[in-house]
């Protein structure tokens, strides 16, 4: 007899919601979670603690830098010992909050480290077994190495240690131009360190369209941020007070050196599949060391199934959810789908960038005739009347059929705007569906609307 109908490995968001759901569907549920909290990586180490210092890093600027050109006379000083313990406050509240809904859904929380021992047995902490109907692996990632450069979590941190830096340090190099670095590098300049980002490639924002990347780049470089792209660090000495970075042109040349006080390493995170048992029961791994599964979920094992961080995707916290539910509802026998075209990616510096479906170069690269129009901040009243106008959205259509293909905003709120276009190309909708749509004034989404007029040709306030 089965001891469970579900076992979900993980409670990260792509386990705990995923556990929630089938509850909710009527199957009996244990998430296994070895971590002491539940949440991930996402609640604890990830999203919810970078957006907390990005918000409040965003204010204490607001405050020291912008307040007296709008009227206001502000004496700003930093008590980064109570800006950290808020973040630390906010992260233990939504974690708690996740056990009130395990409880409230009937879904058995196990503390432990989960291992598979059969498609049907999890032992936890190397003795307990439960015996279940089906095992859904949900055990996320964790922070990319980089040879030669060893993460102390003091003077070498991964994102994690770069959540709670005390002192600000004098000089941070970040390793690593994607979202961490960009995000948790504006925390820390915004708060007074001198910030320099190394990246390999010649842009920043890994597979961001190129255009943002541009202004993105001109913008962080306007807040102070230095860039050295093209490069790539090949080692760290941190022996002596600082660190000591080694870096190279990626297409070869002299070496160069860095001093930095701390270094920040953000290249990438990889999927964590350490003592699940794996080997020994079958699933397969990529060569990433990504569970790959079928359209349910399900790895290459009958009854053992896979989802977030850990499968191929992106490695994001709402694509890790929809995950979770979809694969849950389909062993149930209902008929869900994600598209992972239509999972928005958004970078929550200021100004934020967001993004849903394709870029201009992937387009291009397809041989896909589109038209693209794009309306700028600075002719949005509402932008203006708050004084954020940089930034611009941009809206790519088909060209025949005027189908909404993809969606890039740089600009005050991105992130909440990019869902407009998420929905309209959820529906299949186009640029029409979006410009014929009534939107109050003054409002940053008219910045949407007039972009969606753009591809007809008719924006109105440019
Ligand atoms: P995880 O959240 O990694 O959860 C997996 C859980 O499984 C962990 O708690 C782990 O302890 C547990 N586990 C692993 N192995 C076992 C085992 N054998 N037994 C028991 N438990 C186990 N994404 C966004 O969408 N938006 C953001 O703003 C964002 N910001 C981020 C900021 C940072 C600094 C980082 C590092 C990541 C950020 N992410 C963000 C990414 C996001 O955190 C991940 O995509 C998401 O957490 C993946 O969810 P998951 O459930 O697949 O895995
Ligand atoms: P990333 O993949 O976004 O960026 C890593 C960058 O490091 C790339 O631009 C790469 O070219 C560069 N790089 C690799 N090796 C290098 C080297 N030796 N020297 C210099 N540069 C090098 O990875 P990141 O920023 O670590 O984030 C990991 C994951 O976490 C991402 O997949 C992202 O989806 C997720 N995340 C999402 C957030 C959000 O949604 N706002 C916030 C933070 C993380």
């Amino acid at each position: 007899m089965a001891d469970y109908d579900l076992i979900v490995i993980g409670g990260g968001p792509g386990g705990y919601v995923a556990a929630i759901r089938a509850a909710q569907l009527g199957m009996n549920v244990a998430c296994v979670e070895m971590r002491g909290a539940l949440g991930g990586t996402c609640l604890n180490v990830g999203c919810i603690p970078s957006k907390a210092l990005l918000s409040s890093s965003h204010k204490f600027e607001e405050a020291r830098d912008h307040f007296a050109a709008i009227g206001i006379k502000a004496s700003v000083s930093l008590d980064l010992k109570t800006m950290l313990a808020g973040k630390d406050k906010i992260v233990s509240d939504l974690t708690k909050g996740i056990e009130f809904l395990f409880k409230k859904n009937k879904v058995t929380y196990v503390q432990g480290k989960g291992a598979i021992k059969s498609a049907t047995e999890v032992m936890v902490n190397g003795k307990d077994v439960l015996k279940t109907k089906r095992i859904l692996i949900a055990t996320g990632s964790d922070v990319m190495r980089l040879p030669g450069v060893e993460i102390d979590e003091k003077k070498i941190v991964s994102s994690t240690g770069a959540l709670n830096l005390d002192p600000v340090p004098g000089h941070l190099v970040v390793v690593g131009g994607g979202v961490i670095g960009l995000e948790l590098g504006s925390v820390w300049k915004r708060l007074g360190a001198k910030v320099t980002v190394v990246e390999f490639l010649d842009k920043i924002g890994g597979p961001m369209d190129a255009e943002v990347s541009k202004q993105f780049q001109r913008l962080l470089e306007k807040q102070g941020v230095a860039f050295k792209l093209g490069m790539k660090v090949t080692g760290a000495d941190a022996k002596g007070k600082g660190v000591a970075l080694t870096m190279e042109p990626a297409k070869g040349g002299a070496a160069e050196k860095l001093e930095a006080d701390v270094v920040l390493v953000s290249i990438g995170r990889r999927p964590y599949t350490e003592g699940l048992g794996l080997d020994k029961v079958g699933v397969k791994l990529d060569e990433r060391g990504r569970i790959p599964v079928n359209h349910q979920f399900e790895t290459n094992v009958k009854g053992i199934y896979a989802i977030g961080d850990v499968i191929p995707g992106p490695m994001l916290a709402h694509k890790a959810e929809e995950d979770g539910v979809v694969a849950v509802e389909t062993m149930l026998g209902q008929k869900p789908h994600i598209d992972y075209n239509l999972v928005p990616s958004v970078i929550y510096t200021w100004p934020e960038v967001a993004s849903v479906g394709k870029n201009e170069e992937e387009l291009k690269t397809a041989g896909v005739n589109y038209k693209a129009g794009k309306f700028p901040f600075v002719a949005n009243s509402r932008g203006k009347s708050v004084g954020e106008t940089d930034g611009f959205v941009k809206i790519l259509a088909d060209a025949k059929t005027d189908r909404v293909l993809g969606c890039h905003i740089i600009g005050p709120d991105a992130g909440t705007l990019i869902h407009e276009a998420c929905l309209v190309m959820e529906y299949g909708g186009s640029s029409e569906d979006l410009a014929r749509t009534c939107h109050a004034h003054p409002t940053l989404n008219e910045a949407v609307k007039e972009a969606a007029l753009a591809v007809l040709g008719r924006a109105v306030h440019v």
